[in-house]
């Protein structure tokens, strides 16, 4: 069969980075081609030369036999190749409706907006998904995984032949993911052909034809699915065997260090009660809209409540802002990292660097040698992939700008760390970095919540398992009791007392 695409000996090099070198890459009409590799592999770089975005240094790419190289954004779009971003690319005041549609909106005789034909148009697309999500919405009111769907449907609408999905089911879970591969497996039957980015690899198998892996800006190797086993894609992907996925210790729980009691706001959550222990590593599944990014929003201070109660090492804390929390000794990791995480223009090491000065400071006088040499250890540890500390923090790839999320936090010392989608875009040898880091969190006595999608994740890590479903915990596992079916029964509303 004819490739409907053809990458040649690709080639891409950014100041003190070698992105990709010598990179081939083939894509046949209705395949599902999935393309791996670590955090600063070069997947996105490869796609952004693909789309027009970065013009390689050097290759060649044909499309059905053309060559399309430097031919722009504008001009690929045209050719039919779309693409869906890892970090998203959506205009924050305008509606979910617009956002889709923007710049071929409908329009009626006379050129006006047609809205009523627009909305109708996107609420027909949200529908595959099963979501309830109104299309006037604007779009920066909704969670990421709202505004990751909202680009996925998106980039659906445009009916490319060309589809390239990089990292699409980061924050989703379990049945948003399959409705995702329903429509997957319903274009690659209409022909379409799909270039599919992700770090969930166990997924793979259920929609990818083949694999590309890239280690370090170099194609590894192209083979059928069918021919290999995680285990497999991992060695080429890290080039060493990886022995443990998910890291076993000992740690003994301590005292009750959060109590949080009938934590209610409208619209939001109700009556949510739970505890976690000093020592304890305690997870929360739940789908998109669920609430739980909310329940911890409002413990952080972030997001006002209307009734509940908080204790913090059994005494009641009025928590009223975020600096109430800091000052209480929590710390919550945010899954937005472009928002609330991160200073893009700031470098690796600045960025860490805010999260600690006013605990290295002695009057106001910082000792910057204790705060070099502890930065240097955090960002080392967890093996954030950059020319230097001094790089910007923009000219990361995505899993390493979410490492550094995680090193800023790390460095700082708190009773109660809120971990909200910690390893959402990291690779699987950096997960087990983080993983680790979370348990020595907990064996110094924290508090530690984990807040996930990715269910293998929260059954592996996790001592007890909240599941959370329309705003309330439903049910509570303990982690010998807890299966794959049994959280996502709870977590899909269809068991128990739910209404
Ligand atoms: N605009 C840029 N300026 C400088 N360096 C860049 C730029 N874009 C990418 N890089 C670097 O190129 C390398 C490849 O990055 P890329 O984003 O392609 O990785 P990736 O495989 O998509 O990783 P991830 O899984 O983390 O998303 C990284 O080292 C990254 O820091
Ligand atoms: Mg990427």
């Amino acid at each position: 069969m004819e490739p409907v695409l053809r990458m040649q000996g690709i080639s891409k090099s950014f100041p003190g980075v070698r992105a990709l070198q010598n990179v081939d890459f083939e894509l046949l009409p209705g395949e599902v081609h999935a393309l791996v590799g670590e955090n600063g592999a070069g997947k996105s770089t490869l796609m952004k030369i693909l789309s027009g975005v970065y013009t390689p240094d050097e290759g060649d790419i044909q499309l059905k036999g053309t060559s399309v190289v430097n031919a722009g954004p504008k001009a690929m779009l045209d050719a039919g190749v779309s693409v869906i971003y890892q970090e998203l690319n959506l205009v924050p005041h305008l509606s979910v409706a617009e956002n889709v549609m923007l710049g071929r909106e409908p329009r009626r005789a006379g050129g006006l907006i047609d809205w009523k034909a627009m909305r109708a148009e996107v609420k027909k697309l949200i529908a595959q998904f099963n979501l309830k999500l109104d299309p006037r919405t604007p779009v920066y009111r909704i969670s990421p995984a709202y505004q990751q769907v909202v680009e996925i449907i998106k980039a659906i609408s445009l009916r490319s032949d060309i589809l390239v999905m990089d990292e699409p089911t980061a924050s989703l879970t379990g049945n948003e993911v399959e409705r995702l591969f329903e429509i997957i497996r319903q274009l690659r039957s209409q022909g379409v052909s799909i270039i599919y980015i992700s770090h969930r690899l166990e997924e793979l198998w259920e929609v990818a034809d083949r694999v590309t892996v890239l280690r370090d800006g170099e194609r590894i190797t192209t083979k059928p699915l069918a021919e290999l086993t995680v285990p497999d894609i991992v060695r080429n992907m890290v080039g060493r065997e990886l022995t443990e996925q998910y890291p076993v210790t000992e740690i003994e729980t301590r005292d009750e260090v959060l109590r949080v009691e009938g934590l209610t706001k409208a619209g939001v959550c109700s009556d949510v009660s739970f505890a976690v222990r000093g020592g304890e590593i305690v997870g929360f599944s739940g789908l998109v809209g669920a609430g739980r990014t909310e329940i911890m929003q409002i413990i952080f201070g972030y997001l006002k409540r209307d009734s509940g109660k908080i204790f913090i090492h059994g005494k009641e804390v009025d928590i009223r802002s975020t600096r109430d929390a800091v000052r209480n000794g929590i710390a919550l990791i945010p899954e937005e990292r472009k928002r609330q995480g991160l200073i893009l223009g700031l470098s690796v090491f600045d960025n860490a660097a805010l999260a600690v000065l006013d605990r290295n400071s002695t009057f106001g006088v910082i000792n910057f040698k204790k705060l070099s040499d502890l930065i240097h250890r955090i960002v080392e540890t967890i093996g954030v992939k950059t020319p230097s500390p001094r790089q910007l923090v923009k000219f990361l790839s995505g899993g390493n700008q979410q490492k550094v999320v995680l090193s800023k936090w790390f460095v700082r010392d708190c009773d109660i760390y809120i971990f909200d989608e910690p390893t959402r875009g990291i690779d699987v040898g950096a997960k087990v970095e983080i993983y680790r880091l979370m348990q020595s969190l907990a064996q110094r006595g924290a508090a530690v919540i984990m807040v996930s999608s990715e269910l293998l994740e929260v059954l592996n890590m996790s001592d007890r398992i909240q599941v959370v479903y329309d705003g309330r915990i439903v049910k509570e596992f303990r982690r010998d009791e807890a299966t794959e079916e049994g959280v996502m029964k709870y977590a899909l509303g269809v068991a128990g007392s739910v209404a």
